[in-house]
Parts: C-alpha cells; sequence; structure tokens
C-alpha cells in the first residue's frame, strides 16, 4: 500500500467493518490466537519533560508525584511473574534518578526470575543503552508519537525529533526488539499525516507498534482540544496489521479508556498483546497521563483475572512464552 491507498482506508468509516475483518484474518495467519500478556510497572511519575498532551508533564503541580524504590519495584515485579506474566515493562517519566547504574541493578534483579524485559523510560544515551542491553534488557518501547516535525516539535517544547529517531536507530543498532507507535487525533494532526506515520513505523520495520487515541487531559495546556476517536485509532491499528503483518500490536489501555470494550474491539481488528498494569497500590492513580485510564481501583491479581477471562471469552488464547516476534518475511 502506498501514501493514497491508506489515506482512503483511513478516511473510509464506512467500510471500517470489512478493514477490522481483514486485519482480524492477517493478524490469525501470521501471529495466531495466543494473546501476549506484557505485565507493566508504572515505577515514576516524574519527568524532566513539558509534553503539551502529558498528565504527568514537569509543570503539571497539581500532580503528588513517587518513585518505586528498586527493592520494591523487584518485590513488585516478583509477584507479577508468580501470577504468570512472561514479560515486564518497566515505564516511568524521564526520571534521571535512575541512573545507568541503578537500572541496571534492577534489570539484572528482575532478568532472574525467567522473563523477557521490557525498558519504556524514553531518551537516554547511547552508553546507557548499552549498558541496559549488556545486563539482560530485551525490549524497548518508545513512541515517535507524530512524523510531522512541525507538530511534534510544537507538543513537545525543547525535545528533538531527530534526536528521538536517533535513539530508535540505536535501540535497533543494539539488537533490542524495538516498539515504537503514535498518538491519533493529535490537534492540527491531519490523516495524511498518520498515513505517513504509518509508513515511517513500517520501514523502521519495528516489532511491536502501538497505537492510541489522544485524550486531553485537565491540567496540560491541551486541555480544552479535540481528542482522538476509537474508530480511527482502532483503523490505523487494522492497517498497521496489513503493512508489518508479523509484529505484535498491542490493544492499548487508551482505547479502553473511551469504550468498555476498546481493547476487545482491538483484539478483533489485529491486535495480539495487552498491557495489564501491575503497580500496586496508589501509584496507579498518580500515573495518569491521561484521564480515564482504566484499572485505577484494581490490584495487579483483578487485572490479571479480568483481561484472562476477557480474552478467552472471544475465543481465544493466553502465550505461554515470551511473545517475541517472529518474522515471517
Ligand atoms: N492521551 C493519550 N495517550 C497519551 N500518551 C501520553 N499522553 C497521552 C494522552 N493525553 C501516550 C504517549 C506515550 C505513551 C506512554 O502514552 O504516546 O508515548
Ligand atoms: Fe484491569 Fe480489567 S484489566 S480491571
Amino acid at each position: 500500500m502506498n501514501g493514497e491507498e491508506i489515506l482512503k482506508l483511513l478516511e473510509d468509516e464506512k467500510n471500517e467493518a470489512e478493514l477490522f475483518r481483514q486485519a482480524d484474518l492477517v493478524r490469525k495467519q501470521y501471529v495466531g490466537d495466543e494473546v501476549h500478556l506484557r505485565g507493566l510497572i508504572e515505577f515514576s511519575n516524574i519527568c524532566r519533560n513539558n509534553c503539551m498532551y502529558c498528565g504527568i508533564r514537569k509543570d503539571n503541580k497539581k500532580l503528588s508525584r513517587f518513585r518505586i524504590e528498586p527493592d520494591e519495584l523487584v518485590k513488585t515485579v516478583q509477584k507479577a511473574v508468580n501470577l504468570g506474566f512472561r514479560t515486564i515493562v518497566m515505564q516511568s517519566g524521564e526520571d534521571m534518578y535512575y541512573t545507568r547504574d541503578k537500572l541496571c541493578r534492577i534489570i539484572a534483579a528482575i532478568k532472574k526470575f525467567d522473563v523477557a524485559v521490557t525498558l519504556s523510560v524514553g531518551e537516554r544515551t547511547f552508553a546507557d543503552y548499552k549498558a541496559f542491553r549488556e545486563v539482560g534488557a530485551d525490549r524497548y518501547l518508545m513512541r515517535i508519537e507524530t512524523t510531522d516535525k512541525d507538530l511534534y516539535h510544537r507538543l513537545n517544547p525543547k525535545m528533538s525529533w531527530d534526536y528521538r529517531y536517533e535513539c530508535l536507530l540505536m535501540l535497533k543498532e543494539l539488537g533490542y526488539e524495538l516498539g515504537s507507535g503514535i498518538m491519533v487525533g493529535l490537534p492540527g494532526q491531519s490523516l495524511k499525516s498518520i498515513a505517513e506515520d504509518l509508513l515511517f513505523l513500517k520501514r523502521l520495520d519495528v516489532d511491536m507498534a502501538g497505537i492510541g487515541p489522544f485524550i486531553p487531559h485537565q491540567e496540560t495546556p491541551l486541555a480544552n482540544s479535540c481528542g482522538g476517536s476509537l474508530h480511527l485509532a482502532l483503523r490505523t491499528m487494522a492497517i498497521m496489521r496489513l503493512l508489518l503483518p508479523d509484529i505484535n500490536i498491542p490493544a492499548t489501555t487508551a482505547m479502553e479508556s473511551l469504550h468498555p470494550k476498546g481493547r476487545i474491539l482491538a483484539l478483533q481488528s489485529g491486535a495480539n498483546v495487552v498491557m495489564p498494569n501491575i503497580t500496586e497500590g496508589e501509584y496507579r492513580r498518580l500515573y495518569q497521563l491521561y484521564p480515564g485510564k482504566i484499572c485505577i481501583n484494581e490490584t495487579p491479581v483483578q487485572c490479571r483475572s479480568c483481561i484472562g477471562l476477557k480474552i478467552m471469552s472471544i475465543g481465544r488464547k493466553i502465550g505461554m512464552g515470551y511473545g517475541s516476534r517472529k518474522k515471517v518475511l
């Protein structure tokens, strides 16, 4: 598909059911019926950046900030491993309290549990990425958010799109399985730009692509913007499946935050991964990148069983392996 063909599919609300059906077939053919679970721990909401869309941006002074100390983090992960998770995703704001050494020690401790470790801690240096990889980090998630550089620089003051892209290339070079992705429905983002984003992710040959609707947060400069629609996010995700048939695609939390069946709809329209929250207690409430985030009052045990039931209710099964991308081409 070229940009124009992608654009047509993005615009075509009327026939989206057919697109979803095709994406579901391709998903089944290439990655099968297993849904891979990734246990997500959000371990710090402290961030040096000030992204216009994000609820944990530095200038949100209303938010109380937390950091989970390494010992507690490792204990939480141990419990998640006991619940059966084979992949742990460690996500945080860009919080430099977690130095290279600190993160390396945490990663090494978690690797002892025989799980795949995914990092999602933002932009760091090549030396950091290299050190994390050497102590066993397997995967890295960092969305490019948008490939429209002007829009990116308006939304992410003081950040550089080029450096972010460079980070993605460094991660690839270091042999990480690479996850990236975008938000859809950003203010000033056109469908043509989303089509370009999809082609960018295809060219980069990402191993995982996370696509979610933008949801305006009241304590950000974009409080009064329109958010993205679930359906546009689903169409974008379905097209991603057609473009990169063998990758991992999560049914994103933001989708379910807009609709109680958001993740199920996604799993039936091309997605094959879910990332249940394994963060404990009060911390969940404090990691609201956007309002209405689901699972704020649940425990890791509740999320694990909730999502397990949902997956089985649509005739799918839970993956028992690490759920790495198996390249077909
Ligand atoms: N709405 C939806 N998604 C958001 N993210 C950050 N803020 C928002 C928001 N307001 C997404 C970004 C980021 C990921 C962790 O969460 O894409 O990469
Ligand atoms: Fe958290 Fe359903 S996944 S309550």
